[in-house]
Formats: structure tokens, C-alpha cells, sequence
């Protein structure tokens, strides 16, 4: 462990990290490659329907190993795809956790099915197995897995409960492009699987999705839900609703497919500075007590984020008095992360059954969410410290960072606390 005799700067002592972070946290990085190639789209053009669109679907079908992939207008979209693909009907009821971002779970509202929400374990903030189990009923269809941050949930485990009970998976890879889970891909585990290529993710497009799986059925299910201009490229019966699709227009601009493609050729490279970064700061930290979830030899995560967890009883501080005290020291970090989304109005106030049509009635009461419900997913969002994830940063800046934490613990019993 280091010695931090310095006060911390929210004592009056000097700030710990003294160093530039905006190119060393700039992300996305964009080159003249990625710019050449939104051009090259520009000046064709074809901006709507463009052969990028399927060379990204191509690139991505070899990074998971997918027979069929589907570019979307955004992650979004895809989930609604991949529901409504998996046959998500009104009342149904699909497992999922609560902390993650909305779009995990409000596309199940829009096919009539009811989100059930299940406590995430604590080894990698994936769906509790066991509680998945617990929660499931006559009218469970499926589940929905979110790797959050890029770390792998526990696949095998979810998967035996899945199979045990006929249900399927939807797998949100939106956090997690190039992780790998004992030799296989992420992207590669769900009934469909998606990947999100929003502007901060690790593929990032500016908005795009993509939806993956091995089924002719299914994804042809998602082309006439949102792509009605490839119907006619089909050789079953769902060539007759080309004039009309199912309703929904869900196609990628071809610009951010062309952004996407680029980006895509520097995962590999950039996913590694990224965790040769986080997993040497994550190492220092562990020294100091922190838990940072590193990843078990069989798995590689990836850091769409880096997210630490902090045990306030350990040393007394708060964790809302620490993060003040490491943003006094110049330190990027905020806490918690995700509202919970059991705890958010749509479900406590029953708007949720309205967005899903879904009346209530005597012989059908309606799930009822409790924001005092998942206890254990509630304390461990509550224990979280989000951190950069320093995509170039040099071993001097992650240093300050260990700096910080260091000087800040030291002194637990004296940095100021807020109540
Ligand atoms: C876990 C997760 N799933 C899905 C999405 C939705 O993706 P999009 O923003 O591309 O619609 C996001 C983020 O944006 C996400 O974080």
C-alpha cells in the first residue's frame, strides 16, 4: 500500500491529479480513416440504402460468430426487434434486472409484456441465477441478459435456468463488444443477441444497433417489423407484406454504418489500452481495500465503463463524502450510476401497464413493483464509484488517480461529511 502523507485538497493540501485528462479520456477517437469513409458514403450518394450496411452486418456476424445480423437505427430498436422476434405477447412476462439503462426493458412494455425484475449477484452486477429462478412463473417467456459495463453476466448459469424452463434470451451485448466468455464471444449466448453503437460505446457509430441470432425465423421476424425494403429479397411468405411491413422503419443511416465499420477495426486494439489501463489502476485499488471487479481467467471483460465498489463500513466515509473528496482532488468520478428502474414512476405509479395496454382486471391483477423490492441490487448500486476509462491514458495520470484514493482514505476520519 502506498503512504499518503500528503492532506488530501479537500483539507486545504495539494490536488493529486495535476495531469491533462481530455485526450486521455477522449472518446470516441477519430481519425482521417473514419472521415474518409463517412465521405466516401456522402459522396455516393446512396444515404439511405448503401452496401456499407450490409458489410457492417458481415463484420459483425465474424466478431460473435452470428449466421444472421440486422443493422438498426439504433440498440433500441433492436431490443424491440429481438422481443417482438422472440414472440413477446401481452401479458407475458420477461426477467430482468434493474440496474441498466431503460432501453434493457421499455421495449417490452411496447409488445404487451410485463418486465420482472430480478436482484443482480454480486461477482460481476449480472442477473442473480438463482433469484431468475425465483422469479419465474407460468407465464414467464424469457429472459433479458445485460453485461453491464462490459462485464460478462454468469451465461452458463442463466442459460441452465433458461433451458430448464423453456424460456428464452435476449441478450443485451450493448456495454460489452469484443468480451469474451469461457472462448466465445459475447454476442454469442442470447435466442438474439444485441449490440448498441450508440456515440460512447466501444463500436461507436453515433446512433445504430444491431440484432444477432442463428434462426432464419427470427430474423426475419425483426426484417418485417422494421426493414420492410428487404422483404422482397425473401424467399418466404414474407415477401407479401413488403408494401407495408409490420410497422415499424428501424434501418441504419449508412453514414454512422461507415463510422461503425471503421471503429470497429480498432476494437481489439483500443479495448486492450483500455483494460491495460482500468486493470492496473483496478490492481492499486484492490490494495486499498476496493473492490473492482476484476475478471476471473476464463473471461475478458471489456470497460464500457469502470466502475469500482467501495464498502463505506470498512472505513466510515460515506461514499457520497468520498467522491466529493476525489473530485476536490481533480479525480473524474461520480456515484451511484443507474437510477433503478424498479424504483423509477412508470412502474411505482402503474403507468407502465398503460405504455403496454394492459387493463386491469379481476381475473388478471396487475404486477405490482415496490420501490423497496431487490434489497441486495438496491445496496450494491449504492456502493458503485464510476471512474474513467482512461481509452489513452499514461501510467503518470492513473497513478494520481491511486494518489487520490490513497491520500482520501488515509484521511477517512477527517474528510468533511455532508449530513
Ligand atoms: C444496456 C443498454 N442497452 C441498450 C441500450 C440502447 O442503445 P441505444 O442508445 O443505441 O438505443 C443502451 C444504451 O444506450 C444500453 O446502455
Amino acid at each position: 500500500m502506498m503512504v499518503a502523507t500528503n492532506k488530501p485538497a479537500i483539507l486545504g493540501g495539494e490536488k493529486a491529479v495535476t495531469l491533462d485528462q481530455t485526450e486521455a479520456n477522449r472518446w470516441p477517437i477519430i481519425s482521417n480513416v473514419d472521415e474518409q469513409a463517412v465521405l466516401e458514403v456522402l459522396q455516393s450518394g446512396e444515404l439511405s440504402i448503401n452496401p456499407v450496411i450490409e458489410k457492417l452486418e458481415d463484420d459483425f456476424k465474424k466478431l460473435t460468430g452470428r449466421k444472421f445480423a440486422l443493422t438498426h437505427n439504433n440498440g433500441t430498436s433492436a431490443i424491440l426487434a429481438g422481443l417482438h422476434a422472440l414472440g413477446i405477447s401481452p401479458l407475458d412476462e420477461v426477467i430482468v434486472p434493474s440496474a441498466t439503462w431503460w432501453s434493457s426493458v421499455m421495449p417490452i412494455l411496447h409488445c404487451g409484456g410485463i418486465p420482472v425484475f430480478a436482484e443482480l449477484e454480486n461477482e460481476c452486477l449480472g442477473l442473480d441465477p438463482e433469484d431468475v429462478e425465483r422469479k419465474i412463473t407460468a407465464k414467464t417467456k424469457a429472459i433479458v441478459v445485460v453485461h453491464l459495463f462490459g462485464m460478462p453476466s454468469k451465461i452458463d448459469e442463466i442459460k441452465a435456468v433458461a433451458d430448464k424452463h423453456g424460456l428464452k434470451i435476449l441478450e443485451d451485448a450493448s456495454h460489452s463488444h469484443g468480451a469474451m466468455y469461457k472462448g466465445k464471444p459475447i454476442g454469442s449466448f442470447g435466442d438474439v443477441s444485441i449490440f448498441s453503437m450508440q456515440g460512447n460505446k466501444l463500436v461507436p457509430s453515433g446512433e445504430g444497433g444491431v440484432l444477432l441470432c442463428d434462426s432464419q425465423e427470427l430474423y426475419e421476424s425483426a426484417i418485417r417489423l422494421g426493414h420492410y425494403e428487404r422483404l422482397l429479397g425473401l424467399n418466404s411468405e414474407n415477401r407479401y407484406f413488403a408494401a407495408t411491413g409490420f410497422g415499424f422503419k428501424f434501418r441504419m443511416a449508412p453514414m454512422s454504418a461507415a463510422l461503425a465499420r471503421t471503429q470497429l477495426q480498432h476494437l481489439e486494439e483500443r479495448n486492450k489500452k483500455r483494460n491495460k489501463n482500468c486493470i492496473y489502476l483496478s490492481k492499486k485499488l484492490a490494495k486499498l481495500g476496493i473492490d473492482p471487479f476484476l475478471a476471473t481467467d476464463d473471461i475478458t471483460r471489456v470497460y464500457f465503463e469502470f466502475l469500482i465498489r467501495y464498502n463505506e463500513k470498512e472505513t466510515g466515509l460515506p461514499i457520497n463524502d468520498l467522491a466529493t473528496a476525489l473530485q476536490a482532488e481533480g479525480a473524474l468520478v461520480s456515484a451511484p450510476r443507474y437510477p433503478l428502474l424498479h424504483q423509477q414512476p412508470v412502474f411505482t405509479h402503474g403507468v407502465w401497464s398503460k405504455i403496454a395496454r394492459l387493463p386491469a382486471t379481476n381475473d388478471n391483477p396487475l404486477h405490482v413493483y415496490d420501490p423497496a423490492d431487490l434489497p441486495l441490487t438496491t445496496m450494491g448500486n449504492g456502493s458503485l464509484i464510476k471512474l474513467p476509462t482512461f481509452p489513452s491514458a499514461s501510467t503518470d495520470l492513473l497513478d494520481q488517480y491511486v494518489e487520490a484514493f490513497s491520500k482520501v482514505l488515509a484521511h477517512a476520519d477527517e474528510i468533511p461529511r455532508s449530513d
